[in-house]
């Protein structure tokens, strides 16, 4: 096979959604149609053994979450697919955000009884400015929902992304029996699931018109579908791929993935319309995925995936050309030519050391401490630099101390290598010294990570001291003297800080303390992350 036809069939994505709306499902009934899994539960079964799968870290385990991102690969209809899984609950951190980067298109699972929900926002937020296409899945048919139309306003007035229902959900006062197909112009009804959702299930299909259907589904529910159809035709969004490949309007599937209702419809759909892996920005112009000359990015560095053997690995984005095990190629940051050794790929948690990879497929690395988020590798013919990740605002910030102050030392260096990783974000107060840190995250859990991870590959325990603020300032006076607590009108309001390159931070509880320093610092500009400043 050429590299462009091996480029032509891969799809990579992320699945975003607030938990519990059915992300897990969706995928775990992804991999079953894909024949990955014979028996879907495999992937979370979460009664009995809730950390089947990902369970590298100790504190996983412990908790029973999945605390990183992993990355599932099958195939489907001639497709090869990299599902990339966004960690979802108090889990969330900025890996999951940068997740995203390494993505060509997401796929939003939306409960049909809530619709869009505070995370499915933030993450939304994230693959928009990415301007990569957005697929819509409507999850939980097969019980109470809201109004279908009124799903989909919501979407377009929440998002700010328009909707093209895919298919569209038959029954009235949010009891559902199937859907109406507007791509094959058919319907389809829930069929008896006898199997409780463990294997693929039948739906009955019917032609529109035909009486058999009528007569199943009543003669009300069919009006109602009718007058919801020819209002969907007359005022709803057009479809239009350029539009999709914009980011600017939503493929819509409503389904359910616990019943497997639409679900193969829905992989069918998204593997025609959704783009394989599309061009990089790079400081040396446009990097092509079928250029000859193999280009990656790391996205994520995970730490200790295998306590047996303390090893971190890196997780690469392919970019352009092949990947070969073994290959030497170019490490930006360090200008050195590293040997991609050990290379692997991962069904959940089975590792498979792999051969050769193409664009749009990820790769683990065995990292002896070299890589950093965003670091490009390439073919040292080619030498060039992929765009720079962006930094996500933190929200979550506590002090961090080591309890035995004799541990400084191994302290200061953990929180350095874990700051490097992108675990954190480091701050230091002003006048404090280096006996304790101010560490913000995008999300609670990376407090116990930090906590867990100093103690068992540091040797320290630490005093964490959560820290009531939830806003993060970058500051500059227009001025251009530098601000510091004696010259910013109310810096006792919050808590005044200087990042790793001595930048002030102001840190506030809210959007109100906000306005109130910005009104009294007329020459103040505030912003969210360091980038912007
Ligand atoms: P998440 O990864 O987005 O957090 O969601 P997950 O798939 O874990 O699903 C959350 C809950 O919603 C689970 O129930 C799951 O079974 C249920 N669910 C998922 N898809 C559907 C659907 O199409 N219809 C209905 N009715 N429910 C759905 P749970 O009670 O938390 O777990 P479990 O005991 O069912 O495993």
């Amino acid at each position: 096979m050429t590299l462009a036809e091996e480029i032509s069939k891969r799809r990579t994505f992320a699945i975003i959604s607030h938990p519990d709306a059915g992300k897990t499902t969706l995928t775990e009934k992804l991999l079953l149609y894909g024949g990955a899994i014979h028996l879907a539960g495999s992937i979370k079964s979460r009664k009995t053994q809730r950390h089947a799968v990902s369970d590298w870290m100790e504190i996983e385990k412990q908790r029973g979450i999945s605390v990183t991102s992993s990355v599932l690969q099958f195939d489907y209809g001639g497709c090869r697919i990299n599902i990339l899984d966004t960690p979802g609950h108090q889990d969330f951190s900025e890996d999951t955000y940068r997740t995203l980067m390494a993505v060509d298109s997401a796929v939003m699972v939306l409960d049909a009884a809530k619709g869009v929900e505070a995370q499915t926002k933030k993450l939304f937020k994230v693959c928009r400015e990415r301007r990569i296409p957005i697929f819509t899945f409507i999850n939980k048919l097969d019980r109470y929902g809201k109004v279908p139309l009124d799903l989909l306003d919501e979407v377009e007035k929440v998002l700010g992304i328009s909707a093209y229902p895919m298919n569209f959900p038959i029954g009235v006062d949010g009891k559902y029996l199937g859907v109406y197909d507007r791509q094959k112009n058919r319907v389809e009804l829930f069929a008896e699931d006898t199997t409780h959702g463990q294997s693929e299930r039948i739906s009955e299909i019917f032609a529109p018109d035909d009486p058999d259907m009528i007569k199943k589904i009543g003669q009300a529910n069919y009006d109602a579908l009718q007058d919801d159809l020819t209002l969907l035709d007359e005022a709803g969004e057009d479809f239009d791929i350029d539009k999709i490949n914009a980011g600017d309007l939503t493929p819509t599937f409503f389904g359910s993935a616990m019943t497997n209702f639409g679900v193969q419809n829905f992989l069918e759909e998204y593997l025609k319309l959704a783009p394989p892996p599309a061009p990089r920005l790079s400081d040396d112009g446009v990097i092509e995925p079928d250029d000859e000359k193999f280009s990656a990015f790391v996205f994520k560095i995970q730490a200790n995936m295998n306590p047996a053997h303390r090893d971190r690995l890196a997780f690469i984005r392919i970019c352009s050309g092949k990947f070969e095990r073994n290959m030497q190629v170019w490490h930006a940051p360090s200008n050195k030519i590293i040997k991609l050794a050990q290379p692997q790929q991962f069904l959940a948690q089975e590792r498979q050391i792999i051969d050769e990879a193409f664009p749009g497929d990820i790769v683990g690395l065995f990292d002896p401490g070299i890589f950093g988020i965003g670091d490009t590798i390439a073919d040292a013919a080619h030498k060039f630099r992929f765009e720079e990740f962006p930094t996500f605002p933190p929200e979550k910030f506590a002090r961090v101390q080591a309890k035995d102050t004799m541990k400084r030392k191994q302290f200061a260096k953990g929180i350095e290598q874990l700051t490097q990783e992108g675990a954190i974000q480091l701050f230091y107060p002003v006048g404090m010294g280096n006996e304790s840190f101010v560490v913000g995250t995008v999300g609670t859990l990376q407090f116990e990570v930090l906590q867990y991870r100093l103690k068992s590959e540091y040797g320290v325990d630490v005093l964490l001291t959560m820290l009531p603020f939830e806003v993060a300032r970058w500051l500059k006076f227009s001025t251009g003297e530098k601000v510091t607590p004696a010259s910013l009108r109310g810096a006792n309001r919050g808590m005044f800080l200087l990042d790793r390159q001595e930048n002030p931070v102001l840190l506030v509880e809210n959007e109100w303390a906000l306005g109130w320093i910005s009104e009294n610092n007329p020459k103040l500009s505030m912003y969210s992350t360091p980038q912007e400043v």
